[in-house]
């Protein structure tokens, strides 16, 4: 018998969205009709100036390694983006460009976290933020929302979950799963909290071009030099530049901090890829009007979403400001039977639907809102049209 691996690792679940979409895509190869709504990327092609980009990259030879936290003029470009878009202002020696903003999210927490820190985050969060704590070594510590605060975190509540343990608060605006958008009053009264309690906050920005009803972004390291010292920005071009199989993210912090983390990262995994370096580039300092295209088409597919799903019985939908996914509230449903099969939660209602029904939703239960399940609405209007009616025969039993 070989010796155990790593607690820490074993302890690490699989991803539920990544588990749904393997089975939808094994569906669909086998010829089957389903739709998917799992995915949490834009259905939108990377845009041609971009490609270009990362073409004369390669005819260019720039395929060596560059400095491990990025090149000179990516990080010039990030913090150049940055300040027009969230009026903060960080040299390049304060960037860490990195394989997407869920490495960011993972060096920022593995060079935060003693054992046993706690990292407070709000339920519903993303599936990531919950394992990569406790990959990190800390302890996460989740605050309840509801509708009651409109599914965001107070500073009331903050307050109470801050203990001498209390490390770093992640905060996520627009927040995958729930849409929900903070503003710049909301985000005032948190950082004073953090401020007040000398607590890091890593804000996840990743969604921060993908905004509706006129709403506007407010990025928290903004907010004043005390908060955007304790801050960790993290970013990435994945969403806003239909860019998530290019791998760049990038974060920006205190230099002391972003030297600490270029080092960690320089030994994990040196820099990321040359030429998605240089199309990241391009992503970040060419014409910007591709993403007011593709966030108008997200709008319109949402607002038709609510509209014909506020006609279905017994569901209920959380209305998003930002990013592209929509929580359904299923619960009505659990302790039923439908197709002879009873319902007891979020994850048993998507694996019927999927069997059934054949729609791929994510449960929300890895979310920390197990009544719910989420849509992404990163997919054709024809594609919605049909999963909503395919949901309404469903229910039906
Ligand atoms: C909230 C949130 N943060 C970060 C990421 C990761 O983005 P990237 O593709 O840049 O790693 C995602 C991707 O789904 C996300 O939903």
């Amino acid at each position: 018998m070989s010796k155990p691996l790593s607690i820490l690792a074993q302890g690490v679940r699989a991803s539920t969205t990544i588990e749904i979409d393997s089975m939808y895509k094994k569906m669909k190869a086998e010829g089957i009709d389903v739709i998917g709504f799992g995915a949490g990327e834009p259905d939108f092609n990377t845009p041609d100036n971009i490609k270009l980009a990362a073409i004369v990259a390669i005819n260019n030879n720039f395929t060596k390694y560059t400095p491990s936290s990025g090149t000179l003029s990516l990080r010039q470009a990030v913090c150049d983006r940055l300040f027009e878009d969230c009026k903060v202002s960080y040299t390049p020696s304060q960037i860490v460009v990195s394989n997407g903003a869920k490495q960011c999210l993972y060096l920022a927490l593995s060079v935060l976290t003693n054992p046993g820190d706690e990292i407070i985050f709000q339920a519903p969060y993303w599936v990531s933020y919950y394992e990569m704590v406790k990959m990190t070594g800390g302890n996460p510590v989740i605050v309840e929302t509801g509708e009651e605060s409109g599914w965001k975190l107070t500073p009331e509540m903050l307050e109470t979950a801050i203990t001498p343990k209390t490390k770093a608060l992640i905060l996520n605006s627009p927040s995958n799963p729930s849409g929900v958008v903070y503003t710049k009053e909301e985000l005032q009264g948190l950082a004073d909290i953090c401020v007040k309690h000398d607590i890091y906050v890593i804000a996840d920005d990743i969604y921060y071009k993908l905004i509706y009803d006129g709403l506007e972004f407010t990025c928290i390291a903004s907010l004043g030099e005390e908060i955007k010292k304790l801050t960790i920005l993290i970013n990435g071009v994945s969403k806003s530049y239909a860019m998530t199989g290019w791998r760049i993210g990038y974060l920006a912090a205190e230099p002391e901090i972003a030297t600490v983390i270029g080092n960690f990262q320089s030994h994990a995994s040196s820099n990321p890829n040359s030429i998605a370096q240089a199309a990241a580039e391009e992503a970040l300092t060419g014409p910007q009007s591709g993403i007011e295209t593709m966030r108008r088409a997200f709008e319109g597919r949402r607002d038709y979403f609510l509209e014909k799903a506020s006609k279905i019985k017994n569901i209920k939908c959380i209305h998003p400001h930002g990013a592209f996914y929509i929580m359904m509230d299923v619960s009505y449903y659990f302790g039923k039977n439908l197709y002879g099969k009873r319902i007891e939660n979020a994850d048993d209602f998507a694996n019927l639907f999927l069997d059934k029904g054949l729609v791929a939703l994510v449960p929300c239960t890895g979310f920390g809102a197990p009544k719910h399940v989420r849509w992404s609405y990163a997919t054709s209007m024809e594609n919605i049209k049909t999963g909503l009616e395919r949901l309404e025969i469903f229910l039906e039993g």
